[in-house]
């Protein structure tokens, strides 16, 4: 069973269409890019799949369980709002700023909503949190405060507290773009060190060689369609004309 499953997906947003009929599904430990265009729908995509909006056309579930499914005219119709929040526990994201609480230390992030949410005891929640900060290189860092740390170091906190949450799938969506190229290097070798853990990744990027290293499919999207679907080699191989200007085009910086 796919821990993810969307099927013919469209979103408008009034006369635009954003998404024109995509289906993405991962399996249990996959990691699957998406690539493609500014504008393209990437980023709509992955909000559709973590419920942060609403797909106007198509289904989606979570390990099996419907978010949404397609009625007879394939127009999609949602949970309620106790099985949504539920499938909520499975995934986890990671966004392009960290949205860390300020006023809380780094160890007070990655607890919390292991606490709040979960339900989990602080002491068992605190030494989970303290071995995945070990495990980003930030122990040091527990006690410090969002504003003291480097941009790097605040997407490690949040890949952490994604983390702490334990899910089966991790979204990110362009983890190392707010970020200066020795930063973004350092996420990123951490993002791939994340590969022995098992957890199955949604990550929009526009780093072609970590996508190419990282993945076992990639997605090339364009104008809310997805173009070619396959593993890396095939698809940065490919001959389909989109594909290639645009590698020529995220290649030249
Ligand atoms: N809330 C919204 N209201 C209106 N239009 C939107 C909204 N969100 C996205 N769009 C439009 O939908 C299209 C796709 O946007 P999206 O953010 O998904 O692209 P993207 O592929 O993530 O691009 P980028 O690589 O620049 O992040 C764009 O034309 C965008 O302007
Ligand atoms: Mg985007």
């Amino acid at each position: 069973m796919n821990v993810l499953e969307m099927k013919n997906v469209r979103k408008d947003f009034g006369s635009l269409e954003v998404l024109r009929g995509v289906d993405l599904s991962v399996s249990e430990g996959e990691i699957v890019s998406v690539i493609g265009p500014s504008g393209s729908g990437k980023s709509t995509l992955l909000r559709l799949a973590t419920l942060l909006e609403r797909m106007d056309f198509g289904s989606l579930s979570y390990e099996g369980i419907a978010a949404a499914y397609e009625d007879e005219g394939g127009r999609s119709v949602y949970a309620s709002l106790k099985t949504l929040k539920d499938l909520k526990s499975i995934y986890g994201l990671v966004f392009q700023s960290f949205h860390l609480f300020p006023h809380w230390n780094v160890l007070q992030n990655v607890t919390d909503a292991v606490i709040h949410v979960q339900k989990r005891p602080r002491a068992e929640a605190e030494e989970r949190g303290r071995e995945l900060l070990s495990r980003m290189g930030l122990l040091e860092k527990a006690g410090s405060y969002p504003c003291e740390l480097s941009g790097g170091q605040q997407q490690r906190v949040a890949i952490a507290r994604a983390l702490a949450l334990r899910p089966k799938l991790l979204f990110f969506d362009e983890p190392t773009s707010a970020l200066d190229p020795e930063m973004s290097g350092e996420v990123l070798k951490l993002i791939l060190s994340l590969r022995e853990l098992k957890i199955a990744m949604v990550i929009v990027t526009h780093e072609m060689g970590f996508a190419r290293e990282i993945s076992d499919r990639i997605l090339f999207m364009a104008e809310g369609s997805v173009l070619l679907s396959g593993p890396p080699e095939e698809v940065f191989r490919s001959e389909n004309e989109r594909m290639k200007s645009f590698l020529s085009r995220v290649q030249s910086f």
